[in-house]
């Protein structure tokens, strides 16, 4: 048998070696030796027999995978149906954001027969029941063990026979091989092997739980990505009860799906309307609140976006963004400032998405310029207006995609007036279901600005 045996591979330029080193004297890298388990075989000159079968790609017969629904219906969305059975998955997400309830809520729906193996090596099975009672999870199929080596939860697994396992999480499970510390890059990467080789060979489900450190990639969920089928992120701000489910990655799926939560008393409730529930409680017409219609997937969303724009007291004017990128709220300034003539640069602007959800969609600028022109002018936008298109950097407003879904659910939630790019006017003109709502296309953003302002 193949004896194994440790040895640090800086990660730079895999230089081998058997000790620990802060420098590689390869390539000079510091901080890049990674620990991994090596087995030592004298090589053979001959090619392996390949047994794997080789098929012509028309000859390959496709099955309809098994799938199966976790019970909660903005988690299916994401997952793009259903959990697969014998996929792994990653939930990653920062510490305290709600990954162990949401888990512990998907163990009490999961809609299979099997049974469920939740491992916690954060919490004791005493701390785990206490929150279980207090979400009210009783399913009889759902066991419980506190254990962090690895080697025994293989046992665990092989003796319990679950059909899905939980793990709570990687960076607190650990091979004994090994000997670094938990939670480093060998570790996790090493233990998320192993559990990928346990849930192909007896198609078992597994579900990772990985917390986002704060340096972000270092030993964190990120170094697993490639390992896994699908990767799902937890975010949110902590300070609001607002959580959303996204998935990076999904072997079985689309990715840009998101699924929308709200925590409360009884542990994470699905929110059916975010539109409705984004909006509820917005200023009315107060300057630099403006309503945006976002598609995130399929499903579109209405969210308020505030700026306000005050006078600068320091001879360089700050800028926040919270919710969308920084840099693209800088450069729709400085369109602002070349295109429109406003002397933005001294002036301060914060902009926030409210509700602590995050947007990256070209279709948001014009409403995120709109924002930061009506709080610079002092002018509110009439509250019954939804904002939608791109904007380039010439200020031309350039059309967007999907612009039926975003009327229609601005329609529905009972807004009387759209601008949107007047590249998107043909398209819609031909749509007879948006009844009385007063539909304008502009060409630029000062167009655009005078209409609303
Ligand atoms: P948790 O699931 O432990 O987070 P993670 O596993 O991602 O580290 O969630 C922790 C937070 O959620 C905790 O601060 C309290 C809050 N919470 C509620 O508000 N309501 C609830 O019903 C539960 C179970 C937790
Ligand atoms: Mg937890």
């Amino acid at each position: 048998m193949a004896k194994s045996k440790s040895v640090f591979v800086c990660q730079e330029c895999g230089y081998e070696s058997s000790k620990w080193l802060g420098k590689c004297p390869a390539c000079d890298q510091w901080n890049t030796f990674v620990e991994q388990i090596q087995e030592v075989r004298s090589r053979s000159t001959q090619p392996a027999a390949g047994n794997a079968k080789v098929f012509n790609i028309n000859d390959i017969q496709l099955e309809e995978e098994e799938r199966y629904s976790t019970g909660i219906k903005e988690m299916d969305r994401v997952l793009g149906g259903g959990i697969v059975r014998g996929s792994l998955i990653l939930v990653g997400g920062d510490p305290g954001i709600g990954k162990s309830t949401l888990l512990l809520q998907v163990c009490e729906r999961l809609q299979m027969n099997g049974k469920v193996l939740y491992v916690s090596g954060e919490e004791s099975v005493k701390q785990i029941k206490l929150r279980a009672d207090r979400l009210g999870i009783k399913n009889g199929r759902l066991l419980m063990v506190s254990e962090t080596n690895f080697r025994a939860i293989e046992g665990i697994i092989d003796r319990e026979k679950p059909e899905v396992v939980i793990i709570d999480s990687i960076q607190t499970v650990f091979d004994d091989e090994l000997t670094s510390a938990p939670g480093s890059v060998s570790q996790v990467r090493e233990v998320t092997g192993g559990l990928l080789r346990i849930g192909k060979g007896n198609n078992i489900t597994i579900i990772i739980v990985g917390h986002v450190t704060k340096e972000g990639a270092i030993a964190g969920p990120r170094v697993l990505e490639h390992m896994v089928d699908t990767v799902l992120y937890f975010e949110g701000e902590r300070h609001l009860s607002y959580r959303v489910l996204r998935a990076v990655k999904n072997r079985f799926g689309s990715t840009n799906e998101i699924g929308i939560f709200e925590m409360r008393d009884i542990g994470l409730v699905e929110v059916q309307n975010p539109s409705m529930t984004m909006l509820s409680g917005r200023p009315v017409n107060v300057p630099g609140s403006v309503v945006i219609a976002s598609v995130e997937g399929t499903r579109p969303m209405l969210i308020e976006i505030q700026a306000l724009v005050c006078a600068t007291s320091f001879g360089m004017p700050r800028r926040m963004a919270t919710g969308v990128d920084y840099n693209r709220v800088t450069l729709l300034m400085a369109v602002l400032e070349k295109r429109v003539g406003m002397q933005l640069h001294n002036y301060d602007a914060y902009i926030n998405v409210v509700g602590g959800l995050k947007i990256d969609e070209p279709a948001c600028d014009l409403g995120i310029t709109a924002s930061i022109a009506s709080s610079y002018r002092d002018s509110a936008v009439d509250a019954n207006t939804v904002l939608i298109g791109e904007v380039g950097l010439t200020g031309e407003v350039r059309a967007v995609s999907q612009i039926e879904k975003r009327l229609m659910e601005a329609y529905r939630i009972g807004f009387k007036s759209c601008i949107i790019p007047s590249g998107n006017m043909k398209m819609v003109k031909q749509l007879k279901s948006l009844e009385g709502m007063d539909i304008k296309g502009v060409e630029n953003v000062h167009q655009a600005l005078d209409l609303i302002l």
